[in-house]
């Protein structure tokens, strides 16, 4: 058997919400192409087509809380799950920019950036947790992102992304202490992806040195690696790409 995360269950049932993104599509690749996997459901706003059987499309909108709980409902049905990604975020759109100066701050902006990249991961985390299996090793990842993290915070700036992002590794803190509470299986993991070659990232690549830009292939190979390293005392972490700890 062709193993991806060997310290996990034979046949894996995964959840990656995001489908569409970069990352989202490269973790569906990878996992498609393990025998360990049994199925992928893959959730995004727009429901993609796939030819792969292993491969159940799904619709989700991270800024409707119905929506989040309609595709929990409908997935509940289906048996319970070893892996759930959240691999949604928004860093930039046609009327969001990445703030420059205090200038430029807008509550819109705040208001979609914490919507998307805060308060919908957390609304996943209230209706997909009670999915996740109990009697052996179950992660719930989202991907946050190192500008999120307070102390690494040397140049200031993007203020809605950081500030939602650190907001997210809050809420990560948060569920990881709830959960330790009641179950020793249950692992909850907020993950740094690396600067990846996606649309979140295009307009701002020109200063990113060639070898520091991953391809989504890459940083997907390499968090699903740290997914696997992780035991229930890295619960609650901030961990980048190559497994090592973000401070806070
Ligand atoms: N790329 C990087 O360099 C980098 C660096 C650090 C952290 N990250 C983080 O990694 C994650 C994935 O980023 P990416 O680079 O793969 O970005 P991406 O290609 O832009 O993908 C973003 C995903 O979020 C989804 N999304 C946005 N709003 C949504 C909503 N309301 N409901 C459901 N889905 C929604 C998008 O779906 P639609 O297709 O429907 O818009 C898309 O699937 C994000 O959390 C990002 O902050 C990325």
């Amino acid at each position: 058997m062709n193993y991806i995360l060997p310290s996990m269950n034979d046949k894996l049932r995964v959840i990656i919400i995001g489908a569409s993104g970069g990352i989202g599509r490269a973790f569906i690749e990878l996992l498609k192409n393990s025998t360990q996997v049994e199925v992928v459901y893959a959730l995004s706003r727009n429901i993609g087509h796939s030819e792969s059987k292993k491969i159940i499309n799904m619709k989700i909108d991270l800024s409707c809380e119905k929506s989040i709980q309609t595709a929990a409902a409908e997935l509940i049905t289906t048996g319970s799950f070893d892996l759930c990604i959240i691999a949604t975020g928004l860093l930039q759109n046609e009327k969001i920019n990445p703030e420059k100066n205090i200038k430029s701050l807008k509550q819109s902006s705040f208001l979609k950036s914490f919507t998307i990249n805060t308060i919908g991961p957390a609304l996943v985390a209230k209706y997909f947790i009670p999915l996740l299996r109990k009697d052996k090793k179950s992660v719930l990842a989202a991907l946050s992102a190192r500008v999120g993290s307070i102390s690494d915070n040397y140049i200031g700036g993007w203020y809605a992304y950081r500030a939602s992002k650190a907001a997210l590794n809050m809420i990560i803190k948060c569920l990881a202490i709830e959960l330790l509470r009641k179950s020793k299986t249950q692992i909850i993991l907020g993950l740094h992806p690396g600067t990846v070659d996606t649309n979140l990232s295009k307009p701002f690549q020109k200063n990113v040195p060639r070898e520091k830009l991953f391809s989504a292939d890459y940083s997907a190979r390499k968090l699903l690696k740290v997914i696997n390293n992780a035991t229930v005392n890295e619960s609650g972490l901030f961990l980048a790409w190559d497994g090592s700890v973000i401070s806070f």
